[in-house]
């Protein structure tokens, strides 16, 4: 299946559209040889941490702009070339948005790039029109102000790219970024806040010999890279002091999963999940995270003698992709932060064993399309009319081998009840949007459907899988 490039025809005439040729270099006219990741020296430059973007104050609004355009970016280490790609006001990640819950936000976004884009804020319960769905892109030249009413739980949100069978080049360019839902009410838990609260986003990428992406989705089905970068940096370190930092992690590649664990064996305490805080902190050595899911753990360096190190590992990866980050420990200026026992409270949406609503199949057909229930995106079909405030069980299953999908409906968080009959992780019982499906498998999730009406995806976020055609539509609706 790897080396059959399966194209459908709706999708073979977008990418004719928008001058995109065949996979491989995004720089149209590069014959450079790949760079081997064996060149690029490791734990050799600092994690970088994305700016926070400035709002202005506008009539009780925090309003923000943002240019998207091309620029030349620092991603390998020093003595190797810079990087062309596309950012968030040229940045690789974009600058970080840091909003507060019940306090609106709206986004001006230039499109400065030579192609459609749209910008969906992932996690955030926007309305249709603000939601960046693929049917409604900004032109090059164009822009598109998109708002943000924050009225939900405090959580790791992120905006990217989402433009109609572009996304997964888009993204894999660079369009992606943070944006920290903070909830002041979660500052008296004392978890480690200021500059021990880091944002780790974590990516994979090819590169050739002058410092370009390769983009290789082999033939339509993922793209994996061969360097690791967080936020945007290849294979960084981090000097830390011998005492607990919070971490944000945000899976922001667009193939890869993630078995993240810490050299030595060190626990991680995760606080939270995709939307915010967990009802407990649970402590574990291994905590699976698939492609646009984000997780807070706590991690504890005081254990770790001054002068020593500690790896971020992809216990699922291989090779040099196994070693993502280094914490080099250092002795600590004093630690009051503290995990407390209860996090938030979470009330289940259903009773145990609730019935399903309704059956949403992921499958890999035999012409080689991604599709759900049998059939591929089609922006005029909608699948589903889930009632305005209404709670639904939906039954996620995979289909076929050979792939697993990270399901992500737009517009709700969910909570999942069970993966084949037995209960999730504990780390996946609170508030998601994006949950794990793996190989034949399936999982059963809950939702209430608010607080808008309209017309929202539901896709698949191997971003390859998505922009091709594993994406349907579902409508809330209020009759
Ligand atoms: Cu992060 Cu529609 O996705
Ligand atoms: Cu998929």
């Amino acid at each position: 299946m790897l080396s059959n490039r399966v194209v459908d025809r709706r999708t073979a005439l977008k990418l004719a559209a928008a001058g995109v040729a065949a996979p491989g270099l995004l720089a149209a006219s590069s014959n450079a040889p790949r760079l081997s990741p064996r060149q690029v020296p490791r734990f050799a430059q600092d994690l970088p941490i994305p700016p926070v973007l400035q709002p202005e104050r506008v009539g009780g609004v925090d309003a923000y702009v943002v240019t998207q355009r091309e620029a030349r970016v620092q991603v390998l280490p020093p003595g190797l070339p810079a990087t062309p790609v596309w950012g968030y006001d040229g940045l690789f990640p974009g600058p970080t948005v840091v909003a507060t819950v019940d306090r609106p936000v709206r986004v001006r976004q230039l499109n400065r790039l030579p192609q459609d884009v749209s910008v969906h804020l992932h996690g955030s319960a926007s309305r249709p029109e603000d939601d960046g769905q693929p049917t409604l892109p900004i032109a090059p030249g164009g822009e598109r102000t998109y708002h943000y009413e924050n009225a939900q739980r405090g959580a790791t949100l992120w905006y990217h790219d989402h433009a109609d069978m572009l996304t997964s080049r888009h993204v894999y360019r660079g369009l992606a970024g943070l944006y920290l839902l903070h909830d002041p009410a979660e500052d008296a838990l004392g978890l480690p806040s200021g500059p021990f609260d880091v944002p780790l986003v974590l990516q994979d990428r090819i590169f050739d010999v002058d410092g370009r992406l390769v983009y290789d989705d082999a033939g339509g089905t993922e793209v994996f890279g061969d360097v690791a970068l967080v936020n945007g940096a290849a294979w960084p370190r981090m000097t830390v002091q011998a005492r607990r930092y919070r971490f944000r992690v945000l899976i922001a590649s667009n193939s890869r999963p993630y078995l993240l664990g810490l050299s030595g064996g060190l626990p991680m305490t995760v606080v939270a999940s995709d939307s915010g805080l967990l009802e407990r902190p649970v402590r574990t050595t291994t905590l699976q995270a698939v492609m646009s899911e984000r997780y807070e753990v706590v991690v504890d360096f005081s254990a770790v003698p001054a002068g020593g190190s500690v790896l971020l590992q992809n216990l699922a990866g291989t090779g040099p992709m196994r070693g993502l980050l280094r914490f080099d420990v250092v002795r600590s200026r004093g630690d009051d932060s503290r995990v407390p026992q209860r996090l938030s409270q979470i009330d289940p949406l259903v009773a145990a064993g609730a019935p399903v609503d309704r059956v949403w199949r992921f499958s890999h057909r035999a012409d080689g399309v991604f599709v759900i229930n049998g059939r591929p995106f089609d922006p005029a079909r909608v699948d589903a009319r889930p009632r305005l405030g209404g709670v639904e069980v939906w039954e996620l299953r995979t289909e076929g081998p050979g792939f697993f999908h990270p399901v992500h409906p737009h517009l709700v968080h969910f909570q999942v009840l069970s993966r084949d009959g037995a209960p999730p992780a504990p780390y996946e019982r609170g508030w998601k949007d994006t949950v794990f499906v793996g190989e034949g498998s399936v999982v059963r999730i809950a939702a209430r459907f608010a607080p808008h009406a309209g017309v929202y995806v539901l896709h698949c976020h191997n971003l390859v899988h998505e922009d091709h055609s594993m994406m349907t539509q579902f409508e809330v609706v209020t009759t």
